[in-house]
């Protein structure tokens, strides 16, 4: 398990940055029917990878790491904390206009997606993008008791 955890913790980071790269190639104005299809699943797979990266993290914090403790003292895992937080409070846009936009196809709408609202989401991907590009460099600085 010691090394199980660790592994599934990379596993599920690698999988929640392809999603969200996949998100943002996907998010164009008037996109058709499968595309919102895919981007709702793209967006599923990225919930359950996100689901897989914090229970991992809470398994190495508090049963396979270096003691909830040492984590507890460094304000370089509060701020991934945190940042991994904002993460989860920002993709919640994006994931409710995905669910909003699969629910007009299937009622048999004509979907007219346009250029602003498609940017806001992209806004949303970019900025998780961002912060998921800057939590290893603090998991590092943690593990490495910076
Ligand atoms: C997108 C979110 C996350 C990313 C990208 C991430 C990244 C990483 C990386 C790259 C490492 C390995 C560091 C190393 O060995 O050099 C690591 C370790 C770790 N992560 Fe995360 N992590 C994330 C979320 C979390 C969360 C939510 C928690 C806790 C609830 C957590 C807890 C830990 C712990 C305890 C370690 C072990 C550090 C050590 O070796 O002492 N992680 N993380």
């Amino acid at each position: 398990m010691s090394i199980l955890v660790p592994y599934l913790h990379f596993i599920g980071i690698m999988t929640l940055m392809g999603s969200l790269i996949a998100e943002h190639l996907l998010l164009k104005p008037n996109i058709g029917r499968q595309q919102i299809r895919t981007l709702v699943s793209v967006d599923l797979i990225y919930g359950i990878s996100a689901i897989v990266v914090l229970t991992t993290g809470l398994l190495r914090w508090f049963v396979y790491g270096k003691g909830s403790d040492y984590y507890l003292s460094n304000p370089f895992f509060h701020t991934k904390l945190t940042l991994f937080v904002i993460m989860g409070i920002l993709s919640i846009f994006p994931t409710i206009q995905f669910l909003k936009w699969k629910k007009q196809v299937n009622a048999g709408f004509e979907m007219i997606i346009d250029e602003k609202t498609v940017q806001k989401q992209l806004m949303f991907v970019r900025v998780e993008l961002l912060l998921v590009a800057i939590i290893p460099l603090l998991a590092v600085m943690v593990a490495r008791g910076v």
